[in-house]
């Protein structure tokens, strides 16, 4: 039996504006499992991104409970959920999120850095990582000076350099030509699957949908039907080979790269010291 991960119990959230009363999720019920993926798949405004908030420990429920590993994740402090999220979540947003000062590998290296894994480490990590969704030969361009394929692979990149044991996408392909999307999916699915993550994707795509073991359909801050996905697409097998070097799935590999708060930009501003001299143009951050 897989382990569940995620158990939520009869999760409300509501938003009040004023006198009005938004009911943005209803009612869900429902598990997520280690080393499956998932879509939330629904029309907009449907609760999708609130729901992923809520797995994120980004909001809190007005009613109900959402269990991570056992535990109600709404009785956690938020420094207890930024920890949370540093040790466990990685995140991929369909505006990849990067930093515009950082070069590539400085993005990727962030969430190392928030877990003081020592530089020469988070380097190696970060190559391996660049190397695996194929862009060893941008690791010193700025997001401005990449495609916007290009940045998504940089935040995929970020969002799996600590082996995190879940990854949120939201909307990942939304800003995507369809081949570039074709890609992408295969990229975050084939990672995912070689390291038994669980990825939930959101989007109002049905073709995405088809690359998950479970497509949830929501509607109206309800869940409407559950799908398990016999037909899975699967990821091609050849994701560039240099995932087991990023990814040594013996520590906890927490990540928080997506994370869309000032802290990252705070936290890179007064970053670690150099340790070494070597690689210095490989990561600018002071
Ligand atoms: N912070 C907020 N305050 C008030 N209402 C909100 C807030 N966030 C979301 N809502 C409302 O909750 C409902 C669900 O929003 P949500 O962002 O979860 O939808 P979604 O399914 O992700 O849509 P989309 O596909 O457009 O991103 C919407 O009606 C939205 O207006
Ligand atoms: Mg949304």
């Amino acid at each position: 039996m897989p382990e569940v991960l995620f158990e939520l119990k009869n999760v409300r959230k509501i938003y009040r504006m004023g006198d009005e009363k938004i009911v943005a999720l209803e009612d869900i019920s429902c598990v997520f499992e280690k080393g499956k993926t998932y879509c939330l798949l629904g029309t907009s405004g449907s609760g999708k991104s609130t729901l992923l908030n809520m797995l994120a420990g980004l909001e809190k429920p007005s009613k109900g409970s959402i269990l991570f590993k056992g535990k109600p994740l709404e009785k956690l402090n938020e420094s207890q959920l930024a920890l949370y999220r540093q040790q466990y979540i990685g995140f991929v947003f369909q505006s990849y999120n990067l930093l515009p000062t950082l070069t590539a590998i400085e993005n990727v290296t962030l969430p190392l850095i928030f877990r003081k894994v020592p530089k020469r480490k988070r380097l190696k990590k970060a190559r391996a990582m660049l190397k695996a969704v194929g862009l060893s030969n941008r690791s010193r361009h700025k997001p401005s000076e990449l495609s916007g394929g290009q940045q998504q692979r940089v935040s995929i990149a970020r969002a799996f350099v600590n082996n995190p044991q879940v990854v949120f996408a939201d909307e990942p392909t939304g800003n995507l030509d369809t081949k570039t999307t074709i890609e992408m999916m295969d990229l975050i699915t084939g990672i995912a699957r070689e390291h038994n993550q669980t990825l939930i994707i959101v989007t109002h795509d049905m073709e995405i949908s088809q690359y998950a073991d479970q497509i949830i359909h929501i509607r109206d801050g309800n869940i409407e039907s559950v799908t398990d996905n016999a037909n899975k697409l699967n990821a091609a097998p050849d994701n560039g080979g240099a995932q087991d070097e990023a990814a040594p799935g013996t520590e906890i590999a927490p990540d928080n790269g997506g994370e869309p708060n000032e802290n990252i930009t705070a936290e890179a501003g007064n970053g670690p010291r150099r340790e070494e001299k070597e690689d210095k143009n490989d990561e600018q951050v002071k």
